[in-house]
């Protein structure tokens, strides 16, 4: 009994101090992780103190933000979430002036360099001042470029601003706003790769700030349309160009007749290069037409068809070709290389899907008809050399796989009826033999009841 006492003493004892162990540890964890909380909040308060920090004197900063008006406690809000806050960079390093004065006057004194809010022309040299200057913009940032300027002075904009002062074309605050501009990798930037089109429309679709100019205002509703437009908006495809991926962005302009290959091939390099060495190339130069845009259009690009080479409606080729020349020869026969593999591989897929269905093994025969279908896709962009026989060379290795391939699907439907009749066969056997043995069964069991 005594020493049942003593165990329980002792149980409850540890439970006691294990509990202890328990709250300590506990408390311990937690204040290790309140500490480390702390630690990040700390710093994390600290880099937003340090702007703060740095703002603080900033008589510029203070009083725009709390005693201007509503207006400007808004602007000075957004201005410090953005980049140039971020950096350290102030309102007097844009603005000029003396942040040290508290009086609005003294502040803002010419004498102390206040040079105001640019007018809108001048904003490209204004922002130029550091953002052409590689000292000083390698001093933040060794990576960025320091040649927005310089190509801005020769896009379709910045030589309307400079030679004709139309001011209403896209200065560097147009693109990027002005307090609160963030790098172009922020999906919150205007020029976020997939909020460029909308950027570039806030005035290239606004038929009223156009008006008076002989420019479309359909740029936008037609890339939407456009397998490039719903590459990057629907599906998120970064590899498809917005405005900017074939207008460029700083040097944005409309292209040549005879630089759109250029532009196009920054992505469809091979096809340019096939286009360059086609009787296309000079001929189009000569009468000022516009590369590839003359078959395929610009802004509302398709996915394209065979019916595009010979067919009613849809064939390019026949804008320019009658029936009895060459190129429409050429037309013709490259469709029929081209429509032919189609639609051999068409037929051969029925018989190889069939065969997979129904359980066989077609793995073999599936990766042939990929390698056909890779022919099929090559002959496509084969076109752009206009040579028949550059196109029938690819179609005849497609042809080879999918003979390859038939061969192996039919090999396969061969063997699965050579095993149902062998199936049936073995059943027939099986039903022939059971007959039998009843037959034999019934024949003893009679035998026996007369032995009765
Ligand atoms: C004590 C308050 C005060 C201080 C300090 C102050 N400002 Fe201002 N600032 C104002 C007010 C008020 C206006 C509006 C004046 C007006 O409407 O004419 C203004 C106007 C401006 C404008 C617009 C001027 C224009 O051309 O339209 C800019 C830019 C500006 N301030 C920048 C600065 C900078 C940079 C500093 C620091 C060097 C600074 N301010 C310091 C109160 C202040
Ligand atoms: C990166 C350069 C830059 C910095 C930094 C900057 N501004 Fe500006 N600010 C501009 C430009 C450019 C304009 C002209 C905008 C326009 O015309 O659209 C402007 C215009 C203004 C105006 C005129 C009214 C308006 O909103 O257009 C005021 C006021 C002003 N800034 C105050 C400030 C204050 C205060 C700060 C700091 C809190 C500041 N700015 C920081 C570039 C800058
Ligand atoms: C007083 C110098 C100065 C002026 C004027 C100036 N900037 Fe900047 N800007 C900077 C600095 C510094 C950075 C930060 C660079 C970094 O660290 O990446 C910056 C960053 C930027 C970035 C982000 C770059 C990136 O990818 O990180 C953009 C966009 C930008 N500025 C646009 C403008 C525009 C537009 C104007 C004119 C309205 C302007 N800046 C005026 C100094 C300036
Ligand atoms: C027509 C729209 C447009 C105009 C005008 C424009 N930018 Fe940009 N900017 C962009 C786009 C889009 C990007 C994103 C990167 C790219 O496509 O080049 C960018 C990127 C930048 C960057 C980041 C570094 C870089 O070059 O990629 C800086 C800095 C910059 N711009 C400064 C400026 C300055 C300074 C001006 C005026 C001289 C200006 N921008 C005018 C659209 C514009
Ligand atoms: C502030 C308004 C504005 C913004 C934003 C703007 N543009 Fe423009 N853009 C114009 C005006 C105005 C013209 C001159 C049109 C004319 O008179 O033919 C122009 C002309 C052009 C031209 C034809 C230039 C030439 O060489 O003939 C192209 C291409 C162009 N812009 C592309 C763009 C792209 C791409 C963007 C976005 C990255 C953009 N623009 C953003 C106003 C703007
Ligand atoms: C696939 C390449 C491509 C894309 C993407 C593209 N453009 Fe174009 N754009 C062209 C070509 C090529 C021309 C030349 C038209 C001509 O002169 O025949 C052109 C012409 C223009 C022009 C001159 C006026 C006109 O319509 O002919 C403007 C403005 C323009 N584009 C703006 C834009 C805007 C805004 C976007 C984005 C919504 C955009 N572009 C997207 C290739 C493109
Ligand atoms: C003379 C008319 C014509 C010209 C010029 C032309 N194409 Fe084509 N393009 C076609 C036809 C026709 C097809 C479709 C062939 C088919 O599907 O049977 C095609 C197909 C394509 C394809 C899809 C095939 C593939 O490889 O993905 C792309 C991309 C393409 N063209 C881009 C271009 C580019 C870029 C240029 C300028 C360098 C250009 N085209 C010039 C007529 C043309
Ligand atoms: C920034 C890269 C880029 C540029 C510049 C570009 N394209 Fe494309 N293009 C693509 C991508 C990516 C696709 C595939 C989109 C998809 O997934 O459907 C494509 C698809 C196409 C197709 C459809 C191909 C098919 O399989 O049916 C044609 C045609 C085409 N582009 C023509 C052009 C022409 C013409 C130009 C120049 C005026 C051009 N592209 C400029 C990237 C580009
Ligand atoms: C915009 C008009 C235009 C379109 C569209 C066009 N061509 Fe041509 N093509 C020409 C011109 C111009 C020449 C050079 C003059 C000539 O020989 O007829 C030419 C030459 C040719 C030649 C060389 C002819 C020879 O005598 O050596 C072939 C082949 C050809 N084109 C095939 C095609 C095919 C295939 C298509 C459709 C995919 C096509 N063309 C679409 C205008 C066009």
């Amino acid at each position: 009994m005594q020493t049942e006492i003593h165990t329980m003493k002792a149980f409850h004892k540890l439970k006691k101090s294990c509990k202890a162990y328990l709250v300590t540890a506990t408390f311990g964890l937690a204040y290790v992780m309140m500490a480390l909380a702390g630690l990040v909040a700390t710093s994390h308060a600290e880099s937003e103190a340090e702007i703060a920090d740095h703002l603080k004197d900033n008589s510029c900063v203070s009083c725009h933000l709390n005693e201007v008006d509503d207006d400007n406690t808004a602007m000075t809000e957004h201005f410090l979430k953005g980049i140039h806050a971020r950096r350290g960079v102030s309102c007097s390093d844009c603005h000029g002036g003396n942040p040290k004065a508290e009086d609005e006057d003294e502040a803002m004194d010419e004498d102390a360099g206040f040079i105001g809010a640019p007018d809108r022309e001048e904003i490209p040299k204004f922002c130029a001042k550091c953002h052409s200057d590689p000292n000083y913009i390698r001093g933040f940032n060794p990576n960025l470029p320091t040649d927005q300027y310089a190509k801005y002075m020769i896009s379709g904009h910045g030589k309307r601003l400079l030679k004709s002062n139309d001011d209403k074309v896209a200065v560097c605050t147009s693109c990027h706003g002005v307090h609160g501009i963030l790098p172009p990798n922020d999906p919150k930037s205007p020029v976020y790769v997939s909020n460029i089109p909308g950027t570039c429309s806030s005035c290239h679709s606004d038929s009223t700030y156009m008006s008076g100019r002989h420019i479309p205002v359909d740029q936008l509703d037609e890339y939407k349309t456009s397998v490039h437009g719903i590459a990057l908006l629907e599906n998120g495809d970064r590899g498809a160009p917005s405005c900017t991926g074939c207008h460029g962005s700083h040097d944005a302009r409309r292209p040549e007749p005879s630089g759109v290959a250029n532009t196009c091939a920054q992505c469809h390099n091979f096809i340019r290069e096939m286009f360059v060495a086609s009787p296309h190339k000079a001929a189009f130069d000569e009468e000022n037409i516009s590369e590839c845009e003359v078959c395929h259009g610009n802004h509302a690009i398709q996915k394209v068809t065979d019916d595009m080479l010979v067919s009613e409606d849809k064939s390019v080729c026949g804008e320019c070709h009658d029936s009895d020349s060459k190129g429409w020869k050429v037309a013709t026969d490259m469709s029929a290389h081209i429509v032919a593999l189609r639609n051999q591989i068409d037929s051969i897929t029925l018989i190889v899907d069939s065969a997979r269905e129904i359980g066989m093994d077609a793995e073999d025969a599936i990766y042939i008809l990929k390698e056909a279908r890779n022919e099929l896709v090559k002959s496509r962009a084969l076109v752009h050399t206009f040579k028949t026989e550059d196109v029938a060379e690819v179609t005849k290795a497609g042809t080879e796989k999918v003979q390859e391939a038939g061969v192996a699907g039919r090999g396969l439907m061969e063997q699965f009826h050579f095993r149902k009749r062998g199936f049936l066969l073995s059943l027939a056997v099986i039903l022939l033999l059971s007959v039998l043995l009843t037959l034999k069964i019934r024949s003893l069991s009679g035998s026996s009841k007369i032995e009765e």
